[in-house]
């Protein structure tokens, strides 16, 4: 390969994997395997290793980390970063909103962006002739800290501004939040804490302190997103709402939250803050509020800001979740999988609307490292739909303390002595332990898993002590007069629990796979199993291999599936299931789809349908519709005005389709023409 040739290779392979970056990581619609991405990456690796002339830092492969800093540089912010003028009270929300209609006079029609709060890190990102040119964070909003490497480091954030939907702007700077997932946030922290590390004491401390390492590498091997939604500044722009801000930022390929809405009363602004409240706790990230936002730009000039806050914008924060209470006691509680949690017994208190009453300390280095005791003052955090903890302790000068916490020698439910791993304490007696199999029966009943109201802890726990269910299936067994002899039972509740189990009897195969409790099987992987494996059988018979087919399993999960499969007294637990017990619902397949199996791209305007009317429709006829065109590409569909994805569809041999002929496709594909007329 000559220089040029190999000049030319770079620039492809630089476009190809950023496009599937943003696929994967912004749009959540990943067109490749990891195979296929990883062979593309190591190819520009080895091409920009042969001629490190072409090196650039805008380089997919410099994601992984630039050599670490001596200090952050200052970078001063294209425009003041300000913070919003924020409460709780519905009193303020309303006195905001009266403020700012009169400060636009009577009569003005004013129309609102209301969007989640997100409780990350904010950060200015600026980008040059389309590149990524610095990054900083906030600072004191004048002035931060300059953290480019880091950053770029986040593959959320796109090296340079994409232009197929609208042209990029010479010169942008943009500001957004940036986060880390629950998900992430526990995994990272239970990394540190295996390392003898102080562990984060939430998200946004991890988002946070991650952005602000002094080696880019530590960054990038933190799972940082970014959400983006704000313009700070940029060249020659003509929009005119912040509605339009967003969808600009998502053409130019930033990750926009779709939580956001418009809106144009303060009761529909009440509406957006109860819902996202009470959603809140299913959301994968930390939000603690919502953000109301005049949409109309050029109104929010006339308004202006005071030397905090802009006078456009609110802050409607959501109840605390973090309160402090006492510790009445600490008990050592054995989980489903045999792990020991010291938890703490509270004085009850009521934390964003909910009462808790009990708290985890995590495992024994936890409790030693926070050197918590029965009747100390504690911290007390809950954040998505996990369970409470402790987060800290309160220091009470001159108050007397009890003795130290001690984890037991014995397994509290079945007295088998302990074991330690790592930082953690477990009881090695497995399914002999009542403790264990009353979790794992919980756990089976829980919401996301069979979904069976009325077998909580309480009555998972009875049902096992009194020796009516000594392995899983014994629960479908159950009659109503065996539960009427429960402490606690009369007719109706005990007819009502047979009920709630025999509809959960019937179940989907996701649902299924949650509710085993298989390690490592969490309420997304069960749903990639189940689709890709279409049944209980297949997902038996997989070997390691098979299973790291699946998109985002690697080889310790594989290890782990295979080896759950694989233990006699599972397959006996599956065994009797399948016996009579349950009754799988496969994934749906009543019969194939008019579009099943063809992926469509669109570009330009239909006459019939918006873009989004079309995209409903292909994804209903069981078809898929991505955003820029590859050869797995079946059709483009071309309205008028089209992008350069008829160019790159011409240029790969993609087959195109006009809107005619598209709809001649569905028509020959059986769709009613009832159908065809929905826009
Ligand atoms: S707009 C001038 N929108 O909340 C308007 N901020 O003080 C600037 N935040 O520092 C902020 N989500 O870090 C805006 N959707 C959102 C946000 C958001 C989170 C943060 C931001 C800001 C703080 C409020």
């Amino acid at each position: 390969m000559d220089r040029e040739q190999a000049r030319q290779r770079i620039e492809f392979l630089r476009q190809e994997i950023e496009r599937h970056n943003y696929l994967y990581y912004v749009k959540n619609q990943p067109e490749i395997s990891d195979e296929e991405y990883d062979r593309l990456f190591r190819e520009l690796r080895e091409l920009e290793e042969q001629f490190p002339e072409f090196h650039s830092p805008n380089s997919p492969t410099q994601r992984v980390g630039a050599p670490p800093l001596e200090e952050f540089p200052t970078i001063e912010h294209t425009a003041p970063m300000l913070s919003l003028e924020s409460d709780r009270e519905e009193a303020a929300l309303r006195a905001f909103d009266e403020r700012l209609r009169r400060g636009l006079g009577e009569g003005v029609e004013v129309a609102y962006v209301v969007e989640p709060k997100l409780d990350g890190a904010s950060v200015e990102l600026v980008y040059k002739n389309g590149q990524l040119a610095r990054a900083a964070t906030r600072g004191d909003g004048l002035r931060g800290e300059g953290v480019t490497e880091n950053v770029r480091t986040i593959r959320s954030v796109p090296l340079w501004l994409r232009d197929e939907a609208r042209p990029a702007p010479p010169f942008l700077s943009v500001r957004g939040e940036v986060i880390m997932h629950l998900d992430a946030f526990e995994r990272l922290n239970a990394e540190l804490i295996a390392q003898g590390k102080t562990p984060f004491a939430n998200p946004r401390n991890a988002a946070a302190g991650s952005l602000r390492q002094l080696d880019p590498r530590i960054t990038a091997s933190r799972p940082l997103d970014i959400y983006v939604y704000d313009i700070l500044a940029a060249g020659g722009l003509q929009i005119g709402t912040q509605w339009e801000v967003l969808q600009a930022l998502r053409d130019w390929g930033f990750k926009v939250n779709d939580l956001a809405r418009l809106v144009h009363t303060v009761e529909e602004i009440l509406a957006c803050h109860r819902d996202l409240a009470a959603r809140r706790d299913e959301l994968d990230y930390e939000i603690d509020g919502i953000v109301i936002k005049l949409n109309d730009l050029a109104a929010r000039e006339r308004l202006g800001a005071t030397s905090h806050h802009p006078r456009w914008a609110f802050a409607f924060k959501f109840p605390p979740r973090k309160e402090v209470t006492r510790v009445l006691k600490i008990i050592p509680s054995v989980g489903r999988t045999g792990i020991v949690t010291p938890v703490a017994l509270l004085r009850p208190v009521e934390i964003g609307g909910v009462t808790v009453s009990r708290a985890s300390l995590h495992n024994r280095e936890q409790v030693e490292r926070m050197d918590i005791r029965e009747g100390d003052l504690v911290r007390v955090q809950r954040a998505g739909d996990v369970i409470p903890e402790v987060v800290e302790r309160v220091e009470e000068p001159g108050r007397k303390r009890g003795p130290r916490f001690r984890m037991p020698e014995r397994c509290p439910s079945c007295g088998t002595p302990l074991v330690e791993r790592g930082p953690f304490t477990l009881c090695p007696n497995g399914f002999a332990c009542p403790a264990q199999l009353a979790g794992r029966l919980q756990h089976l009943g829980s919401r996301h898993a069979l979904d069976i109201e009325g077998l909580g802890e309480e009555t998972a726990k009875l049902l096992v002590e009194k020796g009516l269910v000594k392995s899983l299936p014994d629960l479908f067994d159950l009659t109503p007069d065996q539960l009427m002899e429960l402490e606690g039972f009369a007719e109706k509740s005990a007819n009502n629990l047979v009920q709630a189990i025999r509809r959960a009897s019937e179940v989907d195969l996701d649902r299924l796979l949650y509710a085993l409790g298989i390690p490592e099987v969490g309420r997304a992987v069960a749903r990639d199993l189940a689709q890709h494996f279409g049944s209980l059988e297949a997902l038996r018979n997989a070997t390691e291999e098979d299973l790291m087919q699946v998109p985002g399993i690697g080889p310790k999960m594989a290890a782990a599936i295979v080896a759950f499969f694989r233990d006699p007294r599972n397959q006996e637990v599956i065994d009797r299931l399948l016996d009579g017990r349950v009754r799988l619902r496969e994934p749906e397949r009543a019969g194939p789809q008019p579009l099943e199996g063809l992926k469509f791209v669109f570009t330009g305007g239909l006459q019939r349908w918006s873009r989004s009317q079309a995209q409903e429709l292909v994804e209903r006829l069981g078809g898929r519709v991505q955003s820029s065109v590859s050869r797995q590409i079946d059709y483009v569909v071309v309205g008028e005005n089209p992008g350069s994805k008829l160019d790159r569809a011409r240029a790969l041999g993609v087959p195109t389709l006009d809107e005619e002929a598209f709809v001649e496709l569905l028509r020959s594909r059986g769709v009613p023409e009832a159908a065809l007329h929905a826009g």
